[in-house]
């Protein structure tokens, strides 16, 4: 799958990025087109194989820059747990200094538009996507998303983030 990650020459920002910055001024237009590009993500983060942990060189990332897997899960968790209202967690890749970043975004704000993070793997915590099977506790639901993740995508994102 192709990674929107290029840059444009002559501004340095990408496509996402300029795309956040024109729409100023219209909601509708970010609303719907932010969930589009975090859905897009979101769905191919999720495997019903997935789980465990990564490996090679994003866990070797992972340790880095947050000394262990399993800090990495409860900085995540943390962080989307704790968005107000709905909107998405995010673990993205700081091209500036090659690091792993934790960040939340609210409503469909994408996370590159809006942080510069490139999107490596998404929670979304709008109710919808929760509620049917754990109501309204949040908390359980973040628990559980880790049994489902799709490390090779994220990997793959990874590697693509870093070109
Ligand atoms: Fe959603």
């Amino acid at each position: 799958m192709a990674v929107v990650t290029s840059t444009t020459p002559s501004s340095g920002q990408t496509c996402l990025q300029i795309w956040w910055r024109r729409t100023t001024g219209s909601e509708m237009l970010r609303f719907n087109g932010g969930g589009h590009i975090n859905h897009t993500i979101f769905c191919t983060n999720l495997s019903p194989n997935g789980g465990g942990e990564p490996q090679s060189e994003l866990m070797e990332a992972i340790k880095r820059d947050f000394g262990s897997f399993q800090k990495m899960k409860e900085k995540m968790s943390s962080a989307t747990v704790a968005v107000q209202g709905s909107g998405w967690g995010w673990l993205g890749f700081d091209k500036e200094n090659g690091r792993l970043r934790i960040a939340a975004c609210a409503n469909q704000d994408p996370l590159q538009g809006t942080t510069g993070l490139i999107p490596l793997l998404g929670i979304d915590v709008w109710e919808h996507a929760y509620y049917l099977q754990y109501k309204n506790v949040r908390p359980d639901y973040v628990k559980a998303i880790w049994n489902i993740i799709n490390w090779e995508n994220i990997n793959e994102r990874f590697q693509a983030a870093k070109k």
